[in-house]
């Protein structure tokens, strides 16, 4: 079953997003297999976000990321990659469609409440980067 990592961003916590967040991802029908609040330090934001390192904006970036508490998710379900990046919406809100996370709470690109892995690489990576595996728990929905 194909797995993926979702972080709310410390503007999404600040808010008070992260009930509506996991909610809408259940109700698609995702399973949560792992969450955790989390502080993450620079040096696990720098390894995060090392492919954006040579860009202008990745010092902003780390500061924003460290700045506050952030949510840590692993969803579970089919296409799960994909659809949660549709679900999440484009990374700037500002062209974000209605109805997406970041196109219904979101305003500046620089914080976008939610970050979702991009594919089954970075998937794979960003999972192991904030979770351990008996921390992820897989069950079957028999209730
Ligand atoms: P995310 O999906 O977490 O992945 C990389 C992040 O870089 C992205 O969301 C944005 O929040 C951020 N980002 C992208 N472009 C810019 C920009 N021009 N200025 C500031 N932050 C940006």
């Amino acid at each position: 079953m194909e797995r993926t990592y979702l972080m709310v961003k410390p503007d999404g916590v600040q808010r008070g997003l992260i009930g509506e967040i996991i909610s809408r991802f259940e109700s698609k029908g995702f399973t949560l297999v792992g969450g955790k609040f989390k502080q993450i330090s620079r040096e696990l934001a720098e390894t995060h976000y090392g492919e954006h390192k040579e860009r202008p904006f990745f010092g902003e970036l780390v500061d924003f990321i460290t700045s506050g508490p952030v949510f840590a998710m692993v969803w579970e379900g089919d296409n799960v990659i994909k659809s949660s990046r549709t679900l999440v919406g484009a990374t700037n809100p500002t062209e974000a469609a209605p109805g997406t996370i970041r196109g219904d709470y979101g305003v500046h690109v620089g914080m976008n409440i939610i970050h979702g892995s991009d594919s089954e690489e970075s998937a794979k990576r960003e999972i192991d980067l904030f979770f351990t595996s008996d921390e992820l728990i897989t069950y079957e929905k028999t209730l």
